[in-house]
């Protein structure tokens, strides 16, 4: 079995209410599945839940239910969200799963028999009421805790360790020596300038009596796994580590990560599997963040951004649309509702939905509906399939280099010059004049023609128009390919069309 594409993205916080941001990360990451699964490659989309600490083991203690009763109340918010989102994942991973558990106890385990674990005192400043260690940053300018902390105490815990920072030098010549390992550019440069300070080695416990809520150490029961180690583990669990499936998925060939998890992703993560003697992931993508209107989206000020409420309004593929288009993966976003109408109306209803629209109801008007055959070439149809051509050609490249936006800049060039070919060719003109009848059935044929191109070329970003696209084309529903998209004339003359339907209405 040759190896799958296998993409990953965060397991988010079950505790949270889903917004834009987890949104926009997922969407992402179906876009670049589909896409794959588009190019004819086995894909393995993999999303999930991080399910454990303090803030689950709090939230459940004040409703009065188990930690896991919580969970299990608050996962379905998410797993009910991704098809309302067309979000295609193969699987959903949740961390309180057994498959996880036992994952991260061998693997913890490994590593503490290879004496890449050890144990050790930590001394610092403890907040009994916050149930955590203070730092400096929480220090006020007077030297003292804020009152919120309650009374802070010098504590000594013991906790076990993992030694990472024997690995920095070779963390840094792998990021310097693989460039696309980190994507964008300048985060990898961040990276790079971040590994410049000593790592340190990273605490991976936390005393069961402080915190139950988690993994106990296989070798040392009075504790628990703490955040990163139980976190990131997911994407080998879910990879099948230690069975046959293993082979067939790993490594990851893009972990799509937001930017503020960067260090965890490139950092650690690396340096956990180089410890294990497990491969490592080929790619971490980071993603920007959006606001809203300019600022920071939060509950308090009321400015989140709810998909569910956009999907509703406009439908999912619109949502997609907006946010692949608005930005590369990496910048942050700002999402405005007068830009995303303006993107609405302009690109989807005008662009897409009126080309489409006008072709097949002209066919459908002086054709009776009936695919015209090509007959009467013109250079003007040549620039029309060469343009077409040349963007199922780019196709590939953008998507290994995640241009996902220019993709869609491309496929809209495309589009506008389709339409332009409308303009250019006047069928209406046309039909007036019986003796340019062959021109006409020509100039609509290549009118479907690239409908079809255009509909495949969208299949990942807008899956639901483009099924529709295909079966006004009286296309069937059978999976498509990018290789159909490279060659012209597919269509069959001659053949009903299915029934008209505007794709996007428009909304004042
Ligand atoms: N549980 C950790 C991740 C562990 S991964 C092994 C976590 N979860 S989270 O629920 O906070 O989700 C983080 C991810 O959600 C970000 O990395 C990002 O992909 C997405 N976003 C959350 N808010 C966002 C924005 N405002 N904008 C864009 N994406 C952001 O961190």
């Amino acid at each position: 079995m040759p190896k799958q594409f296998y993409i990953t993205t965060p397991i988010y916080y079950v505790n949270d209410r889903p917004h834009i941001g987890h949104a926009y990360c997922t969407i992402v990451a179906d876009v670049i599945a589909r896409a794959h699964r588009l190019m004819g490659e086995e894909v393995f989309f993999l999303t999930g839940l991080d399910e454990h600490g303090q803030k689950v083991q709090q939230a459940a203690q004040a409703k009065g239910v188990t930690p896991q009763q919580f969970c299990d109340e608050m996962a379905p918010h998410w797993e009910q969200l991704w098809p309302k989102l067309l979000i295609s994942n193969n699987d959903l991973i949740r961390t309180t799963q057994p498959r996880h558990k036992h994952v991260v106890q061998t693997i913890l385990q490994k590593l503490y028999d290879a004496g890449e674990i050890y144990a050790s005192e930590y001394e610092g400043w403890y907040s009994t009421r916050a149930e955590q260690f203070l730092t400096e940053k929480e220090m006020g300018p007077d030297g003292k805790f804020p009152a919120e902390y309650g009374e802070v105490t010098r504590l000594k815990e013991k906790n076990y360790f993992f030694k990472m920072s024997k690995y920095q030098d070779w963390l840094i010549a792998h990021i310097r020596d693989n460039p696309g390992f980190v994507h964008p550019d300048y985060r990898r440069n961040e990276i790079l300038g971040f590994l410049q300070k000593p790592l340190g080695d990273l605490c991976i416990s936390r005393p069961a009596t402080r915190l139950a809520w988690g993994i106990p150490l296989p070798f040392d029961a009075d504790y628990v796994t703490y955040v990163w180690f139980d976190a990131l583990t997911n994407y080998v669990t879910a990879a099948g580590y230690g069975t046959p499936a293993f082979e067939q998925n790993w490594p990851a060939d893009i972990h799509l990560i937001g930017k503020e998890i960067l260090l965890f992703h490139a950092g650690y993560w690396p340096i956990m599997l180089k410890a294990a003697g497990i491969p490592l992931p080929k790619q971490i993508a980071a993603h920007g963040w959006w606001t809203r209107d300019g600022q920071k989206m939060s509950k308090s000020v009321g400015n989140v951004v709810d998909p569910v409420a956009i999907v509703e309004a406009w439908g999912a593929d619109a949502l997609r649309y907006y946010l692949l288009r608005e930005l590369p993966v990496g910048s942050d976003g700002d999402w405005a509702d007068t830009n995303f109408e303006r993107r609405y109306n302009g690109e989807l209803a005008n662009d897409l939905g009126n080309l489409v629209n006008r072709s097949l109801s002209m066919i459908n008007r002086y054709c009776k509906g009936i695919l015209p055959q090509p007959a009467v070439p013109d250079p003007l149809d040549d620039e029309l399939r060469a343009l077409a051509a040349a963007t199922a050609k780019r196709f590939p490249d953008r998507v290994a280099k995640l241009e996902l936006n220019q993709l869609l800049g491309d496929i809209w060039d495309f589009i506008r010059r389709c339409n332009q070919y409308v303009d250019q060719c006047a069928p209406w003109a046309l039909a007036k004049d019986p003796a340019k009848a062959a021109r006409l059935g020509t100039v609509l044929y290549n009118l479907a023609e690239s409908c079809r191109v255009i509909s495949i070329l969208l299949a990942p970003f807008i899956p639901t128009t483009a099924a529709k696209i295909r079966l006004q084309l009286g296309l069937g529903e059978a999976p498509i390919v990018l290789i159909e998209a490279q060659l012209w004339g597919m269509l069959v003359s001659n053949r009903p069309l299915g029934e008209i339907a505007p794709l996007f209405p428009k909304k004042q």
